[in-house]
């Protein structure tokens, strides 16, 4: 394990927790993504961004004894709580491996399964990594994402917003900080949209799609209000909201009444063979 990381998000205790959260909302995807690459037990999986791991945990629950899941990421911290959560669940099934999964390696030889959730748009010019995975695959390989879209469900709030509902602007402000981050750090932000046209267009087999719009409740209003607690030094220093701006809307989330709530992002779902 030698690489450095440069995730823009947190890689502390407290930023791992946050993830599990996130897991709770990303429960049912999650299984709709592994049923439809249909895991066989003695499947060698490669998780790209496996982060501390609760993704993870999902896969190895369909694995028998022989399966693996070798798990890649370039944060030295979240991986070593990976390797702590799932040492009993795992034993010797998790391969830790710290590597940028935009330079595939050795760590991808053999896979039955290469897959990712919310790591795609963490990757530079994403659309390169998914021509390159299929020129080194192997025939029959599945492959199957769940990344995030923070522009689609904006139309909507802003439509809701511009006639009688003022109090969703900081919804609005909370996507505009998340693109304005992304788009300054040059990563994909919006590559779900694309990305089944684009595996489509690459050549890849079987190619399917599927919206997961998430409810707007309190579990969804708390990782907003952590992502601002996580990354309020970056916003600040690349001016995209100041110490005050960020407390402020962080008030106005918490106002915020659940249960008449637009979606404010989602996953999309693609899977496809090489
Ligand atoms: C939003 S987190 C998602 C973690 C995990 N997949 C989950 O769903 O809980 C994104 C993860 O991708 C990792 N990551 C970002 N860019 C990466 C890259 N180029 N290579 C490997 N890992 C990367 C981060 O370190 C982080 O763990």
């Amino acid at each position: 394990m030698t690489a450095a990381s440069d995730y823009v998000l947190g890689q502390t205790e407290r930023a791992a927790r946050r993830l599990e959260i996130q897991d709770r909302h990303f429960a049912e995807p999650s299984e709709k993504l592994l049923d439809a690459l249909a895991i066989t037990p003695n499947d060698r999986v490669v998780e790209l961004g496996c982060g501390p791991g609760s993704f993870t945990r999902r896969i190895l629950n369909r694995l028998g004894p022989k399966g693996v899941v070798v798990g890649v990421d370039t944060s030295r911290s979240l991986l070593e709580q990976a390797n702590t959560s799932l040492e009993q669940l795992a034993g010797e099934r998790f391969k830790p491996v710290l590597a940028d999964v935009s330079k595939p390696g050795e760590w991808i030889e053999g896979a039955d399964v290469v897959l990712g959730r919310a790591v795609l748009h963490h990757v530079p010019m994403a659309e390169f990594l998914l021509g390159r995975l299929r020129a080194i695959l192997q025939p029959g390989t599945r492959i199957g994402f769940l990344e995030p879209d923070f522009r689609r469900p904006l139309a909507n709030i802003a439509y809701l917003e511009s006639t009688g509902r003022p109090e969703l602007a900081p919804l609005l402000m909370f996507s505009k900080a998340i693109n304005d981050l992304y788009s300054a750090w040059r990563i994909s932000p919006a590559v779900g949209a694309s990305l089944a046209p684009a595996l489509e267009e690459a050549g890849y087999s079987n190619v399917r799609h599927a919206w997961h719009p998430f409810a707007t409740d309190e579990s969804v209003l708390e990782n907003m209000s952590m992502i601002y607690d996580e990354v309020r030094d970056s916003f600040a220093s690349l001016g995209i909201m100041s110490f005050a701006e960020i407390a402020e809307q962080q008030e106005l989330l918490r106002a915020l009444k659940v249960g008449d709530l637009p979606p404010v992002w989602g996953l999309h779902q693609v899977t496809a063979e090489v």
